[in-house]
Parts: structure tokens; C-alpha cells; sequence
């Protein structure tokens, strides 16, 4: 036997007697392959821990070593000893173990149990060799309550099952149904916020509303206050400079005594003077006189209707004679006759300054008619 199969012997008689880590038996072949000699046993008093599996991985990758590069070898030599020397690696030692512990997990399944119950405790070994658990060791590890759970729920096979005989549909179900416990929650929309731009695009809106009602509202009020003032200031002008009517002359001619024969009554001084030029009889007497336009009742302006030959007042009917005397009607007397007289020139001249009553007897005053 060489000195690396002793080695090798050595390691794997020290694991099956103490429980080493990985790194301890690591350490141990690492020690071997570079002195050549002996390598110190590990520490006893560290607890050992998934030894078991590491020992058996360590021990079959050297014997499968030996086996690939010295097939002729018997069987209890090692592959340094086959070799001269030659000793694998630490790598592919552990390439080797894990290619066999891959091809051996189905049916080492049900042994690797303790073994793997040994490894499952402490990870902080597999994380110090930097190696993550293989697949038959995942296989391996001991029945959880989720496989156990999802067998009997499945009905496929009663008591405690391992993750590798659960149903695939049992994990799948499993896991979806602890994620779906948020997401069939319902969430309620998240309230939106509205932006800075629409704030202050809602602001600028509402200030330029109330600048164009308040715009709007100053404009109505001016307005209004210039048109009370125009119409102020229009008072204010016909107050001041009232409407002044032209009165005509008191005195003013009508003509000649040729233009108003006998039994003619003058109407077109009516509007301009507001006198009746008449040419009558009165009293035995052909008189000119002129007549004042002014209903003696409430003051109308009567008409000459000269079909009837008389006057007749529009409002209330009173009638009077060509001379001027009242007969029917409210009118309670005569019309009134202004002055008349005959001017420098020959043509009659009324003046509207002086009038004669009839009830008073002052028709008969000469100031109040031309003889004809
Ligand atoms: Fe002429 Fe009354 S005013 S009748």
C-alpha cells in the first residue's frame, strides 16, 4: 500500500471513527498531497459535522480515481499507489464524489437518510466549501411537513413522503397559494395625486376668471355711473337754459279791410296768433273785430264749422255764434275780442295786449272793432 492509499485509508478510517467537517478532510488530503507524508489528524475535540457523507464521498472518489487511472490495480490499492505517486486533485476528488453521489442517489436515497440528516443542521459547512447540495442529497433530506401535507391532501400515498416522491403538482400548488394570499387581496386604487401643473393651471384659471368678473363688474358699474351722469348733466343744462317759447308780438296786422268782406271769418291767424279776424253784424252794426281763440268753458280752441256758422268747441260741445256769443253748451259766456284798430298804413293791426267782454258791456267800446 503506498503512502497516499494509507493516507486515504487513514482519512476515511479517521472520518468513519470521528465525525470530521469537510474542511477538516480537506485540509487533511490537501496536507497529504503536498508533503507527501502523513498528515496530522484533526483536531478531536472539533465536532464533526456531515462527516459521514463527506468521508464516504472522499473515500469512493479515491477509490474511483484509482479505479479510472489504474484499472488493473486490486482492489484495496488507491490510484496514488497505481500511479507511482500521481495523486488526484482535491477538485477532482470532489468531482468524482458528487458524479457518484449523483449516480448512486436513487438507490442510496432510503440509507442516505441519517446521513443526510447529519449534513442538514449545519449548511455553514456546504457554504464553506463554497458547493451548493447536490440533487440526490436534496433528495435525501429528511420529509418536511409541506411534502407530508401535500401527499395526504393528494391522496397518493399515505404518511410521510420526501419532496422527491411529494407530486409535482403539490409543489406548484403549495407555493402559489402562499403568494396568492397578497395578490387575491384586493388593493385598492392608489389615490392619484394631482400634479404641481395642474394646480397651478387650475389656480391661474380661477384668477383669471375673477379678474374678468370683477373686470366685467367694474365696467357695468362705470357704465351705469356715466349714464346717470349724462343724464344728470342733460337735467342739470334744460334747468338751467329752459325751453323759451317765441311769443309772438301782442301787436301785429292782418291786412286791409278789403281782404275780410261781410260775413267773413279769418281763419289762418288761428295757429300763428290765435285769432279769428271775422267781418259781422252786431247789434245793427257791420263790424271787423277779432275774436280770441279760447273756449270760455275750460279753455279748447273751438272750430269754425262754416257750414253751420258757428263755433263749436271739440270738448265739451259748446257752441258759439259768428259774433261770438255763446248758445249751447258749458260755455258759461261770450268768447273775449282783442284790440283792433286801423295802423298808419291802412291795414288793421290787432293788439292781443287788451280784451273785451261781452257780459261786461265792453264789446261796445270802438278799441274793440273797425267799422267795415
Ligand atoms: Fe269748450 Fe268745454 S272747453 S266747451
Amino acid at each position: 500500500m503506498t503512502h497516499a492509499s494509507r493516507a486515504g485509508v487513514k482519512v476515511s478510517s479517521m472520518a468513519d471513527r470521528k465525525k470530521m467537517s469537510v474542511a477538516e478532510i480537506l485540509a487533511a488530503a490537501r496536507a497529504q498531497k503536498a508533503g507527501g507524508g502523513e498528515s496530522s489528524p484533526p483536531a478531536e475535540s472539533e465536532p464533526a459535522s456531515a462527516a459521514d457523507n463527506a468521508a464516504e464521498t472522499t473515500a469512493a472518489a479515491s477509490s474511483e480515481v484509482a479505479a479510472a487511472e489504474a484499472p488493473a490495480a486490486p482492489a484495496a490499492a488507491t490510484p496514488a499507489v497505481a500511479k507511482g505517486g500521481a495523486r488526484p486533485s482535491v477538485a477532482e476528488i470532489m468531482k468524482l464524489a458528487r458524479q457518484k453521489a449523483a449516480a448512486e442517489a436513487p438507490a442510496e436515497a432510503a440509507p442516505a437518510k441519517p446521513a443526510a440528516k447529519a449534513a442538514a443542521p449545519k449548511p455553514a459547512a456546504a457554504k464553506a466549501s463554497g458547493d451548493k447540495p447536490a440533487a440526490p442529497k436534496m433528495a435525501a433530506m429528511p420529509r418536511d411537513t409541506a411534502s407530508i401535507l401535500a401527499a395526504a391532501r393528494a391522496g397518493a400515498k399515505p404518511g410521510p413522503v420526501s419532496k422527491a416522491d411529494a407530486p409535482a403538482s403539490a409543489k406548484p400548488q403549495a407555493k402559489p397559494a402562499a403568494k396568492e394570499k397578497p395578490a387575491g387581496r384586493p388593493v385598492p386604487p392608489k389615490p392619484t395625486r394631482p400634479t404641481p401643473t395642474l394646480k397651478k393651471a387650475a389656480a391661474e384659471d380661477r384668477r383669471g376668471f375673477l379678474s374678468v368678473a370683477m373686470g366685467s363688474f367694474m365696467a357695468v358699474g362705470f357704465s351705469a355711473l356715466s349714464v346717470t351722469g349724462g343724464l344728470f348733466s342733460l337735467g342739470l343744462a334744460r334747468f338751467l337754459f329752459p325751453n323759451v317759447l317765441a311769443e309772438p308780438p301782442s301787436r301785429f296786422k292782418v291786412g286791409f279791410k278789403e281782404a275780410f268782406p261781410t260775413g267773413k271769418v279769418e281763419t289762418k291767424f288761428v295757429a300763428q296768433y290765435g285769432v279769428w279776424v271775422v267781418n259781422s253784424e252786431f247789434q245793427g252794426v257791420e263790424q271787423i273785430y277779432a275774436l280770441k281763440t279760447v273756449c270760455t268753458h275750460l279753455g279748447c280752441t273751438p272750430n269754425w264749422l262754416e257750414a253751420e256758422q258757428k263755433f263749436k268747441c271739440p270738448c265739451h260741445g259748446s257752441g258759439f255764434y259768428k259774433d261770438g256769443v255763446n248758445f249751447e253748451g258749458p260755455a258759461p259766456r261770450p268768447l273775449e275780442r282783442y284790440a283792433i284798430n286801423v295802423s298808419d298804413d291802412g291795414q288793421l293791426e290787432v293788439d292781443k295786449s287788451r280784451t273785451f267782454q261781452e257780459e261786461l258791456g265792453q264789446w261796445a267800446d270802438p278799441a274793440s272793432f273797425v267799422t267795415a
